[in-house]
């Protein structure tokens, strides 16, 4: 169906003040909206081939080899890929489609897609003058920070998890606390690899700064990953993060988020109440750090 939203920006969790920039009146019923290829501009994809090649010669050392590896399934790196060529190769690694969505949706609309295994990537970039910073996520951030790792079938599981456990989120009230699951490992995650440590969040991944940040500075707090530590605590999304969360593989962060949350979304609010938010940056009497 087409024009159902008439053209009326979505509200979304933790997008500010303005609406998301986007047309939202040719999105269908789902928000999911066909890539208009033609419409990009010559600036549009040179914008995105200079994104890509600083990003890319970042990765050796930073990223994490399930990242690097996969990274080539994006296509040719000079111009704007076409979803669909992406979605084959992926369909056929995981079982992961990708669809264009025209910004920022909703989280229940957001969570119905990743639960149906369907990564939503939004069609439009980001202006030259917005090179070294977007406020949104554009198409850059999402097929270049999220999709590589969705071939890897560990995360693709993972993903499609969290977007069956956001749903039930919804119906517990528990999307503020489950989000914070979604930054700390899908956005800004880091790996604990006998190399090193590695990041695999995409907001990390896609950021000209940040990745040498999250890897490399004295700065950021790095502790291990900790499901109910990790709900408890705030985040920064103006600037480079102050904490970031360390798992030692995919398969662990699987396990430990497999349980049903109705439990610990309960246990979280209850050491909520009893010792408050834990700050960005703040580190816990007795906690591990790792040392970078
Ligand atoms: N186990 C979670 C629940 O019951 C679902 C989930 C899995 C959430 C993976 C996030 C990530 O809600
Ligand atoms: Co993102």
């Amino acid at each position: 169906m087409k024009g159902v939203n008439a053209g009326v920006a979505p509200v979304t969790y933790g997008s500010g003040d303005r609406p998301p920039r986007g047309d939202y009146g040719r999105a269908n019923s789902d928000y999911t909206c066909e890539q208009n290829h033609a419409q990009y501009t010559p600036a549009d994809h040179d914008t995105y081939r200079r994104l890509y090649a600083r990003q890319v010669q970042q990765l050796p050392g930073l990223a994490c080899a399930e990242f690097i590896r996969a990274v080539q399934q994006l296509g040719a790196p000079d111009r704007i890929p076409h979803f669909d060529a992406i979605s084959g190769r992926l369909f056929k690694a995981t079982g992961w489609q990708i669809v264009g969505v025209p910004g920022l949706i909703p989280e229940e609309a957001f969570f119905a897609l990743l639960a149906e295994r369907k990564f939503p990537v939004t069609d439009w970039m980001r202006k030259p003058e917005e090179f070294d910073y977007v406020v949104e996520p554009d198409v850059f951030h999402d097929l270049f920070g999220h999709v590589p790792l969705l071939f890897d079938p560990t995360f693709a599981d993972y993903m499609q998890a969290y977007g069956a456990g956001g749903m039930k989120a919804s119906r517990l009230d528990a999307c503020e606390l489950l989000a914070r699951l979604y930054w700390y490992t899908v956005e800004f995650g880091l790996i604990a690899t006998p190399q090193g440590l590695r990041a695999y969040g995409a907001g990390v991944l896609s950021s000209a700064g940040e990745l040498r940040h999250s890897v490399g500075s004295i700065q950021p707090r790095r502790v291990a990953f900790d499901l109910r530590r990790l709900m408890r605590s705030r985040y920064r999304i103006d600037t480079f993060q102050a904490t970031y969360f360390v798992i030692d593989s995919f398969q662990q962060l699987f396990e430990a988020t497999a349980p049903d949350f109705t439990p610990v979304y309960r246990e979280v609010r209850d050491a909520i109440a009893a010792h408050g938010e834990i700050e960005a940056g703040a580190v816990l009497p007795g906690e591990r750090e790792f040392a970078v």
